[in-house]
């Protein structure tokens, strides 16, 4: 059954907003006095409420000045974990550097001990508090990689968590596997280690339908280039979906993202003109990660470059344990914004529309004729409060496949 929702102030449908480079705020595609038809989980269409009330006999009558827009999408997010970083980052505050605290088995190697030892229950515990929060900061997908297990017995431990949190959590939740994070300490080998995943882990995720899609962290002091492609070219063979941690520190990664089709590559804080002209012919949707930049007090992706070049930019928490604590999406793509340069439009682009594309999903992002009626309401008057609020004023009122939350 049919109804309308509205009246909005302003709504910024998205609706035609290209997937790929700059976006001038100037084509911003907003609809004033607007109201949306909604039929079951879908969009019907957008335009002036009160023609569309004179149309249909039920409305959800909104009370107040408000601004909508669609339901924001976070493509990268490691959010089962067990235990707390607070040291690491207290040293990382005082100059320690992330490679070293991992080089001396702290970082990564600390959270993959403390998810090892914690029970299902107490991951998932922790699992649905960090979605539910990003819900009602109007995060309506939400990506969650795996990778604190680095076996597979707990990497499907932790999978199975992700397939369980999705009957508890209303937003969706989209698994990858990330069991090629770093090499356990079992393993002197690295490429040993990753042989063991293709032939131990990889052809049970689809048994068992716990994802389709594949990550590897690709660093000298996680997986080198050359035995990371091996690995990304065997997963692609067996059908799934890649996306790489590429570029973190060193180059490399996102080479390997292009050349295999990857859906995205993600961080590129230090991806040069290079990188950024082979992400931008691609079809692989580059994605920033300014928690991370935060959380390790280092540079930005350049995410202004990435664009003027042409590529798909999509932004991200990358909330985690560790690099990334803090999760806000908002707050983040709003600071990422003041110091890249953005426009509002690639800054909600990025964290909707774009953001989907990067894991595959055509099907929400946009309020437009046949997608999800996932969408968010602001309490301001002009679209423009939103990012100037630095991601502070958040929705309070949050639609999730056409119901309200
Ligand atoms: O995306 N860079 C590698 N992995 C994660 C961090 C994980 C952690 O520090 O626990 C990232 O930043
Ligand atoms: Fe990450």
């Amino acid at each position: 059954m049919s109804k309308l929702i509205g009246p909005f102030k302003e709504i910024i449908t998205l609706a035609n907003t290209s997937e790929k480079g700059p976006l001038d705020d100037a084509k911003l595609e907003i609809v004033k006095n607007g109201g949306v038809l909604v039929d079951g989980e879908k969009i019907l269409k957008t335009g002036s409420f009160e023609s569309l009330s004179k149309e249909i006999e039920q409305i959800d009558e909104v009370e107040g000045v408000h601004v909508l827009m669609p339901g924001l999408v976070d493509c990268h997010t490691h959010l089962v974990w067990g235990g707390t970083r607070a040291r690491d980052y207290t040293l990382r505050m005082s100059g320690e550097s992330y490679e070293k605290i991992l080089e001396q088995g702290g970082g990564i190697f600390d959270s993959v001990a403390k998810t090892r030892a914690a029970e299902k229950d107490e991951l998932l515990s922790g699992l649905v508090r960090r979605a539910n929060r990003h819900l009602h900061d109007g995060v309506t997908t939400i990506e969650v990689k795996s990778g604190y297990g680095l076996d597979v017995e707990n990497e499907l431990k932790i999978l199975e968590v992700v397939k369980e949190g999705k009957s508890k959590v209303e937003a969706d939740l989209i698994p990858t596997c990330l069991a090629a994070h770093v090499c356990p300490k079992e393993y002197s080998d690295k490429k040993e280690f990753l042989t063991y995943l293709e032939k131990e882990l990889l052809p049970k995720l689809m048994v068992k339908g716990l994802t389709n899609r594949i990550d590897i962290f690709v660093e000298p002091s996680a997986f080198p280039v050359e035995i990371a492609k091996d690995y990304m070219t065997a997963a692609k063979n067996l059908g799934f979906d890649l996306t790489i941690h590429a570029d973190q520190f060193h180059t490399g990664g996102s080479q390997i993202a292009v050349e295999l089709g990857a859906r995205s590559a993600d961080h590129l804080e230090a991806s040069t003109d290079k990188e950024v002209e082979l992400l931008a012919e691609s079809d692989t949707v580059a994605v920033a990660l300014p928690g991370a930049s935060i959380g390790l007090g280092m540079q930005f992706t350049p995410a202004r470059k990435l664009l003027d070049a042409g590529a798909s930019l999509a932004i991200s928490t990358d909330w985690n344990p560790g690099s990334g604590p803090m999760g806000d999406l908002l707050v983040q793509a709003a600071i990422l914004g003041i110091y890249e340069k953005l426009s509002s439009a690639e800054i909600f682009s990025g964290i909707t529309f774009r953001a989907a594309k990067a894991l595959g999903l055509n099907d929400r992002g946009r309020i437009a004729a046949g997608m999800k009626a996932d969408m968010i309401a602001f309490p301001v008057d002009d679209y423009r409060e939103i990012l100037y609020n630095q991601g502070k004023i958040k929705p309070d009122m949050i639609w999730k496949n056409g119901k309200q939350i």
